[in-house]
């Protein structure tokens, strides 16, 4: 297995957590996770300012986009979510602080791959799990949106043949299709296309 291992703070658990998985460094094909707090918005200065908050793991927390731009500029180009919820914040004070500010727990898993692209693009391609991966001999999830089960023929996207093709999972896939021909964006998959059939535009957005 290989693990880059990174952590925040002073940095105790992730140095304890190198003693156990032994090699470190940037490896191609190697996946990391990332889980912290993640905030739905930019945190102002004055937040930032307050002890408390910050105590609290809540006015660091970096906005959900930001941390994507900066995993996508330092070569993590499609981030997987595989865990999130909402953080409760239980105190009067607090909330009345944050306003509108609301706050995430989110698991991240990236890998960083050559080819992955930011959109999950079409190639026709599939995979079937052989449910050989440890503990999971029935089903198997990439992502909080990406569930494979044993035997089941999945189409996928680009970037998703890649994660389980590129990586330690090779051995548990079958791979079907190559990446010669491409069938546009794949739908669903978090893009979609920004014309409609008919003509008509939706430019409600901004
Ligand atoms: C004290 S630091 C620990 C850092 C590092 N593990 C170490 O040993 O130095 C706590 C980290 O956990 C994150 N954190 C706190 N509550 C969290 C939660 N509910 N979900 C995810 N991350 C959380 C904080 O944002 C911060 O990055």
């Amino acid at each position: 297995m290989r693990i880059l291992d990174l952590g925040s703070g002073s940095g105790r658990d992730c140095f304890i957590a190198s003693k156990l998985v032994g090699q470190k460094g940037e490896v191609p094909g190697g996946e990391m996770y990332f889980s912290d707090v993640y905030c739905d918005r930019r945190i102002p200065n004055h937040l930032k300012e307050d002890q408390v908050l910050w105590g609290e793991c809540l006015s660091g927390a970096l906005y959900w986009n930001d941390f994507l731009k900066i995993a996508r500029n330092t070569g993590f180009t499609d981030p997987r979510i595989t865990e999130s919820r909402p953080i409760a914040i239980e105190n009067e004070d607090l909330e009345e602080k944050l306003g509108e500010h609301t706050f995430f727990s989110v698991t991240y898993r990236l890998f960083k791959i050559e080819g992955l692209e930011e959109d999950c693009e079409d190639y026709g391609q599939a995979v079937r799990y052989k449910g050989t991966i440890e503990n999971h001999p029935h089903s198997f999830d990439l992502d909080h949106h990406h569930n494979f089960q044993k035997g089941k023929i999945e189409p996928v996207c680009g970037n998703t043949y890649l994660m389980l093709n590129q990586t330690r999972f090779k051995g548990d896939f079958d791979f079907f299709g190559d990446f010669n021909t491409h069938y546009g964006i794949f739908e669903g998959c978090g893009g979609e296309m920004p014309f409609a059939i008919d003509g008509t535009q939706d430019n409600s957005c901004c």
